[in-house]
């Protein structure tokens, strides 16, 4: 699938209306887009730039552009809650996730995170995409093939449940390992096995009872580093001269992140591990 250059037969292309509402078309050679303002050929559009505006034959004007990875993440249909594009972008930088890297998460849910992580892993590198219900797994696979416009060759979604993944699974120990699961605490140790020393292990977690439970299972494990948690949050603001402000709207809270390190086999938690009050 092209992502950049004119429009070609397959494209998916975002049209917006003068009233900012977008319309998602596949542009096929001869196919119609039906409208209450009227109707637009698909042939107007193949081999238009990016950014072209096309006239229905109500006169109404139509920006095209294609979907971005976001605009796919935000309407696509979903099995499982998708994890946002901002905490996504966190993962991958707080993450290190790099081109070549041997990645594996799990649950595959509705595939949001698997499509950025295989664009940052690239061609070299290799996503496992773990998921324990085949319902949230067709979705998975639905979504990412769409977006990339057939299966990637360097994912493997799978069926079954983390707890029972070894390192034999995966023909050797992985990079970097993310959880956006109810009870990723559960699967700390599996975490560790299939980590490679100095390995990132990161998670999201939806709720404070999570977090610490996340937390003090990190710490119990005594093979990663003492945890960060943290959480993003993302305002934006309506430019308009004097009227310039802040949004009313923002989605406060979608989850927190938490990271760790993979210590080298034998080694202990060389700083005093923080105990929990209670
Ligand atoms: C919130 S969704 C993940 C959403 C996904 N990160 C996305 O961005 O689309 C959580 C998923 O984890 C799956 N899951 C829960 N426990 C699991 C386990 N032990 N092994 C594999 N998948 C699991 C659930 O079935 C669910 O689909």
């Amino acid at each position: 699938m092209a992502y950049s250059g004119p429009f070609q037969p397959g494209d998916r292309v975002q049209l917006t209306d003068p009233k900012r509402r977008h319309h998602t078309i596949v542009v096929q050679p001869g196919g119609i887009f039906h409208t209450n303002k009227g109707q637009i050929a698909h042939d107007d559009i193949i081999g238009a730039d990016e950014g072209s505006v096309v006239r229905s034959t109500l006169g109404t004007e139509y920006l095209c552009f294609r979907h971005l990875m976001v605009d796919h993440v935000l309407s696509m249909p979903r099995g499982a809650a998708v994890i946002y594009p901002k905490d996504s972008a966190q993962i991958l930088v707080e993450g290190d996730i790099f081109p070549g890297a041997r990645v594996l998460e799990a649950g595959a849910g509705s595939g949001a995170l698997s499509m950025s992580l295989l664009r940052a892993i690239g061609d070299q590198g290799t996503l496992f995409s773990y998921e324990i219900r085949q319902d949230h797994l067709d979705y998975a696979c639905a979504n990412v093939d769409e977006f990339f416009g057939g299966r990637p060759q360097n994912w493997q979604p799978r069926l079954g449940d983390l707890h029972d993944v070894t390192v034999a699974d995966l023909g050797g120990r992985v990079d970097r390992v993310i959880l956006d699961m109810l009870e990723p605490w559960e699967c700390l140790k599996v975490s560790a096995d299939i980590l490679i020393p100095g390995g990132v292990f990161m998670t999201y977690v939806a709720t404070v009872p999570q977090l610490m439970k996340v937390m003090e299972g990190i710490r119990e494990q005594r093979c990663f580093t003492e945890p960060r948690a943290w959480e993003s949050l993302v305002r934006e603001w309506r430019v308009e001269g004097l009227a310039t402000r802040p949004e009313h709207r923002m989605n406060a809270h979608t989850a927190f992140l938490v990271m760790a390190r993979r210590l080298a086999d034998g080694v202990t938690p060389p700083r005093p591990q923080r105990k929990a009050r209670r």
